[in-house]
């Protein structure tokens, strides 16, 4: 590849089309990058670095920890604290917003990840990625918790990276979706897929099926409509993929279309949902959208709900335009819609 565009390159490009950007944000992104680097090399490097395995304790979450759980977490704290640019974190593996060490300045960005999502794929050798999502915050106060608890319209960027095959970076803010590989030769991420775009159809969909008796009837018609392929009313076959990482489920649909669902649960009324939506499902909503697709809750937008807390739950379907809207449908059908 000639000319190749680096993801530094390519942010400073942006930033100097913004007027009033004072290269905050460049720095910001700049730092996520060099921890997601960092976090390529742990994963990659796995048990000849002895970081296999279990940490033996639990997260706020009642989630067993793996000890790459803990370790790519102190990556990125320990990454993006001492930069100036952010008044908070919030990661899926503190049960508390962490607050930036006293001896760094504050900034006016908010930082809210999930370091290893799909951590259950380390230990077998599978997809596993970060995810993170980047909200403003009002400047010169140190955040409360009510500043972490916005509504995903309002993050100025959001982006995931996929520790595969290849180490990708999918990144929007707000102005289409693009994805970066990273080069391991030259340590640097590399502009490889510019306005990622979702295809409005699918006949590819993915669900956790072992959870199947705890749908509610939407879903259930939605996938047993799947189910009966040709013969049935959708008139063709489908497919279904379920990697149990949901950065590779994502960067799947990103990439040839399709549709996710980890849906509303009956199962214990204490937790309707599994994912998170201030550090999993309000980023990946926001590239989606970016890249015309739709995500949905089911009854509502994700990107339209207001969470009231940082570990808050929400079901979450996402994926091809189309497809999401008929699961919508389905929902309003059922009378469940709001
Ligand atoms: O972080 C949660 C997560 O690991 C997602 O990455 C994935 O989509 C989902 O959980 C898998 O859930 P389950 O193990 O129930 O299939
Ligand atoms: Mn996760």
């Amino acid at each position: 590849m000639t000319n190749k565009v680096t993801l530094t390159q390519f942010l400073i490009e942006q930033q100097r089309g913004l007027p009033d950007a004072s290269g905050t944000f460049t720095l910001l992104l700049n730092n996520i990058v060099t921890a997601c680097k960092q976090i390529s090399h742990k994963v990659n490097r796995g048990n000849l670095i002895g970081v296999l395995g279990s940490a033996g304790t639990e997260n706020i979450q009642g989630e067993v920890q793996k000890k790459l759980d803990v370790i790519t977490n102190e990556i990125m704290i320990n990454a993006l604290n001492w930069t100036g640019c952010l008044a908070g974190m919030a990661s899926e593996e503190d049960d508390n917003p962490i607050a930036i060490p006293e001896q760094y300045p504050r900034g006016k960005y908010l930082a809210l990840f999930d370091p290893l999502d799909g951590s259950s794929n380390i230990d077998v050798n599978l997809a596993v990625g970060t995810i993170f999502s980047i909200l403003r915050c009002r400047e010169g106060v140190e955040p409360e918790l009510e500043d972490f608890l916005r509504k995903g319209t309002e993050q100025v960027c959001a982006g995931f990276v996929l520790y595969g095959p290849s180490t990708m970076m999918v990144l929007t803010t707000g102005h289409g979706v693009n994805g970066f590989t990273l080069d391991q030769d030259i340590g640097e991420f590399i502009l490889t897929h510019s306005n990622m775009r979702i295809p409005e159809d699918t006949s590819e969909f993915a669900i956790n099926m072992s959870n199947q008796r705890f749908w509610e009837p939407p879903v259930q018609r939605y996938i047993g409509e799947c189910l009966e392929g040709k013969e049935g009313v959708r008139g063709k076959d489908f497919n279904m993929r379920w990697v149990a990482s949901l950065v590779a489920e994502v960067y799947r649909i990103l990439t040839r279309g399709g549709v996710f669902l980890y849906p509303h649960d009956l199962r214990d009324p204490s937790r309707p949902a599994k994912l998170r939506i201030m550090y999993e499902a309000n980023p990946m909503a926001f590239i989606i959208e970016q890249a015309g697709g739709a995500c949905s809750t089911g009854r509502e937008r994700i990107l339209d709900i207001k969470p009231s807390a940082v570990h808050e739950r929400v079901p979450l379907i996402l994926g091809s335009k189309n497809e999401v809207e008929r699961i919508v449908r389905y929902h309003k059908e059922d009378g469940q819609a709001q």
